[in-house]
């Protein structure tokens, strides 16, 4: 049986450099894509100790160069498909301090590139046995998590490549490819800096382990380098009776802000307990939640 073969983008530094070594030392064969292959010390020394490992020139927003690596590669079977490279942009890009065309260029890298990689690169996926593409996303694009604000660059295009990734589950599975959109968690790299929370071989594990273990199941999800899944959005919303609007009303509307979800679910601005009984779940999804409360009874 021919080994599993996983094509990474960004591979000669950070995260990208840590799970090309770890696929190399598992037996993959990896292709190793980066801008400058030639200026790529650290990854020139990995391909000398595992010969699994191609490097393979690629900046991901030259799409022709992309287009013709697609051809060169025509007949690898792809098991994972794994957009890496990223940017964070200029930091700072918080209201009234964003550049414009720093915004674009970093939407190239991080949102558009990924869905070009995919189509680029869909028959070699298609072909192979695991039938995985994957992109490596960000907790900062989760809406559900933004309780900060600012970052509006960094932010906004992890976000979208999530709507991506959620499309292409979607257009991609009847072909048998799953998609999935990874955090890494916060990671010690350039970009992630000096005081992050892990280092680049803790997440690199946690990651291979979650690309080796993804089937159908996990396809259109948003998952940390542990494998947990992250909500896309507050998914379910919570009604009862609230004392200050004295009605039924869903504690989002009446309250300005969710803060429980459950059979113990309380209003935040009457702070009453909800009668248990009577709370409804009501899908954030579902286009008129209040209608749904009413039919439900609440
Ligand atoms: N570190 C964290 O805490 C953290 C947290 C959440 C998500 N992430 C995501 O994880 C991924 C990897 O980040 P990292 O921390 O390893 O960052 P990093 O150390 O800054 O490495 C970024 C990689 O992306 C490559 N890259 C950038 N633009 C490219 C382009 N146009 N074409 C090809 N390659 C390009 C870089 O290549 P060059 O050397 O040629 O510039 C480099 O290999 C990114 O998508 C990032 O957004 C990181």
């Amino acid at each position: 049986m021919t080994a599993a073969t996983i094509l990474i983008t960004g591979a000669n530094r950070g995260i990208g450099l840590e799970l090309t070594q770890q696929f190399a030392v598992d037996g993959w064969t990896v292709l190793a894509c980066c801008r400058n292959p030639a200026d790529a010390s650290d990854l020139q020394q990995l391909c000398e100790r595992y010969p699994s490992i191609e490097t393979l020139t690629l900046d991901v927003t030259d799409y022709a160069q992309m287009q013709s690596l697609a051809a060169q590669l025509q007949d690898r079977p792809i098991d994972i498909l794994l957009s890496n490279a990223g940017i964070y942009g200029p930091r700072g890009s918080n209201f009234g301090d964003v550049d414009a065309a720093a915004w674009r260029e970093v939407l190239e890298v991080n949102t558009i590139a990924p869905l070009m990689l995919a189509q680029a690169f869909v028959e070699q996926v298609a072909a192979s046995r695991h039938k995985l593409i994957a992109v490596i996303s960000s907790k900062m694009g989760s809406i559900a998590d933004n309780g900060s604000g600012g970052s509006y660059i960094y932010r906004t295009s992890k976000t979208a490549v999530n709507q991506v990734v959620k499309s292409l589950a979607n257009d991609l599975a009847g072909q048998g490819i799953s998609v999935i959109s990874l955090h890494p968690g916060w990671v010690q790299t350039d970009m992630g800096g000096a005081n992050a929370e892990i280092n680049t071989p803790t997440s690199a594990a946690g990651l291979k382990a979650v690309l080796q273990a993804a089937g159908t199941e996990q396809s259109g999800q948003f998952l940390e380098y542990n494998g947990d899944a992250i909500p896309w959005q507050f998914s379910r919303r919570v009604a009862g009776r609230c004392n200050w609007l004295n009605r039924y009303q869903l504690s989002a509307i009446c309250s300005g802000m969710l803060i429980r979800v459950g059979r113990d679910a309380a209003c935040a601005r009457c702070r009453a307990s909800t009668n248990s009984a009577r709370v409804a779940t009501v899908s954030a999804a579902q286009p008129n939640p209040l209608a749904m409360v009413m039919k439900s009874g609440v």
